[in-house]
């Protein structure tokens, strides 16, 4: 058991937001899904305060090593997302963190106000790093931005408030430590790091109809790697770590470079179960390296006695 802001998680993989439908995947699979549910945490995907419709197609790119997406956050919103989502996420076996955006500070507050009001809820996490919407960029490019959003929005609710960080800014770790000033128990990163495809056949023309997109998957881990680092050397407060994650060699290397759990995103377009694969590679690894065990707690204390 792990214990993250104060939250028990069975292991250290969770989903990157909007990269795992857990109720698609469950009618799809049954209640199969529950039984092995693939993460130790379910993290939603982003929620707005209106219904949005997202970006017009093609939302996708597939690259050599992962791919670049233009979803543009579609969604319910609020009020759709407390009266259908919920009741069906509340029967997950995991606890559940909702993942929030608005375009200005106000309307943040009101979303972390109205879920962290849920039972269901177990923490919050801000997007304040989406490149396909411009306002979620602004807040988390810039730490003064970030710290006056952490103003708004932390009086709202005692749960957990996770700050996920673009990398599409100067210095995330300058942001990190506003957001971890302000008020954060976490922070979690990377978020996609923008990207473009030119149209094949349409000289000039971006494939993707939002113009630009968001790289995830391989590409993108050397640059988790480096930001989760740079990171953990500016903030106190645990951290989540993604970005191209593929197996438990590669969650292990975020956890090595600073974080404290680990999320998996693009990988689980290949495979639902990616993530539960995931953790059973890191366990075993750990096993073997005997991280986890006796003299090697020094070497890596647990994550209470490193705050
Ligand atoms: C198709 C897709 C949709 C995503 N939607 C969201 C989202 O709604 N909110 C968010 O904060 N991040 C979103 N992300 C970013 C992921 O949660 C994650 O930060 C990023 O993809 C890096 O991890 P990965 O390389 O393992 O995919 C999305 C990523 C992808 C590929």
């Amino acid at each position: 058991m792990i214990d993250f802001c104060g939250i028990r998680l069975e292991h250290e993989v969770i989903n990157g937001s909007g990269t795992f439908d857990a109720i698609a995947a469950q009618r799809a699979f049954g209640d199969e899904l529950l039984e092995r549910f693939p993460f130790s945490a379910f993290v939603s995907k982003t929620v707005t305060l209106e219904p949005r419709q997202g970006n017009p197609p093609p939302r996708l790119w597939e690259l050599g090593a992962g791919m670049i997406n233009s979803i543009g956050l579609p969604n319910k919103g609020l009020r759709g997302y407390l009266a259908e989502d919920l009741p069906k996420l509340r029967e997950l076996p995991v606890p559940l963190f909702v993942n929030v955006m608005g375009s200005a500070a106000e309307d943040v507050a009101r979303l972390v106000a109205a879920f962290g009001a849920r039972d269901e809820v177990a923490a919050l996490e801000l997007n304040v790093s989406c490149p396909n919407v411009k306002t979620g960029l602004l807040m988390g490019a810039d730490p003064g931005e970030t710290a006056a959003l952490l103003d708004a929005v932390r009086p709202q609710t005692a749960k957990p408030i996770i700050v996920k960080l673009t990398p599409n800014c100067a210095s995330p770790a300058a942001v990190a430590a506003a957001a971890e000033a302000h008020g954060a128990d976490a922070v979690s990163l990377i978020n996609t790091l923008r990207g473009m495809a030119m149209h094949p056949r349409r000289p000039a023309e971006p494939w993707l109809g939002g113009g630009t997109g968001g790289v995830s998957g391989p590409a993108v881990r050397a640059v988790a790697l480096a930001q989760v680092r740079e990171v953990r050397e500016r903030v106190r407060i645990p951290i989540v770590g993604m970005g191209g994650v593929q197996s438990g060699r590669h969650a292990r290397d975020l956890l090595d470079a600073g974080a404290d759990l680990v999320a998996v995103g693009t990988e689980s377009f290949r495979d639902p179960y990616a993530g539960g694969r995931i953790a059973a590679e890191l366990g075993r690894i750990d096993a073997n390296s005997g991280v986890f065990s006796g003299a090697s707690d020094e070497a890596r204390p647990p994550i209470a006695q490193r705050r």
